[in-house]
């Protein structure tokens, strides 16, 4: 297991505060709220935004890139885009320093104040590690119980408009989250027009948004959107248009997208 380290002196972090340390090679961001000790890794699990560099209010941290939010007394991502906790470590206070003591995996620390309980003692408000994990976990789970799209089947004799569009785009999900698009809310619009070279078919213009203006997932969601539609005989083009004007936020999800994050 790993040994306490002394990462810096009580009086150099104010309360409220924060600060960044190094420990053991790793990046650790130091948080001192109300007379109690945090620390998380200074990795936001959406796509790795330090922590530390955040706004930091009561006992949330914000994600400076995208936004997403942490409880930085277990690690639990409260906010998208981030659904994964950060792994949290222990930390106490002794002889006028900050100590810490990495956890080996993303779970619940309590805090430390300034009469903090000996290394390895559970700490007053110590939260278990499965509660900083359920979310997570819940959504996973959730996503692989959720009712099934229609069979493609059915919808391919559907005639298209834009409730065809949406059912079919339904098929399509974000790789990191495991819901569809439409649920997510990424889909602001959906636009038919006859094609003027086929007779018959139309021309299929979807307004559709990310989660972040970098999100790694955009050249898959779009690909996967083209394919899926572009399967149909009825479609003679697909026309994707990436729109972040308004930003996509969390309450664009559905209840359905919702439930399956363990977003309540
Ligand atoms: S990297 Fe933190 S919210 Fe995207």
């Amino acid at each position: 297991m790993a040994e306490f380290q002394k990462v810096a002196a009580v009086s150099e972090v104010p309360d409220p505060g924060k600060t960044l340390v190094e420990v053991d090679g790793e990046m650790v961001a130091v948080f001192h709220v109300a007379g109690q000790w945090y620390a998380l890794d200074d990795v936001c699990t959406h796509d790795g935004g330090p922590l530390a560099d955040g706004e930091l209010r009561n006992h949330t941290i914000a994600c400076p890139r995208h936004g997403a939010k942490f409880d930085i007394r277990t690690g639990a991502a409260l906010t998208m885009p981030a659904v994964r906790p950060t792994r949290s470590h222990e930390v106490k206070v002794e002889d006028g320093g900050v100590w810490i003591r990495l956890r080996s995996a993303a779970g619940g620390a309590g805090p430390a104040d300034h009469a903090a309980p000996a290394a390895g003692a559970a700490a007053p408000g110590t939260v278990p590690a499965a509660a900083a994990t359920a979310p997570a976990a819940a959504g996973l789970e959730s996503a692989a119980l959720q009712p099934a799209a229609p069979p493609a089947d059915s919808l391919a004799s559907q005639p298209l408009c834009e409730d065809v569009v949406r059912e079919v785009l339904k098929e399509v999900k974000d790789p990191e989250l495991f819901v569809n698009i439409v649920d997510l809310g990424l889909i602001y619009g959906v636009t038919l027009s006859p094609a003027a070279d086929a007779p018959g078919r139309q021309h299929v213009a979807i307004d559709m948004t990310m989660t972040s203006p970098a999100c790694p997932a955009g050249p898959q969601l779009i690909g996967d959107t083209k394919r899926v539609l572009g399967a149909r005989t009825d479609v003679s083009a697909v026309e994707v248009r990436i729109v972040m004007d308004p930003p996509w936020t969390p309450d664009r999800m559905t209840e359905s997208a919702r439930d399956q994050l363990g977003i309540f």
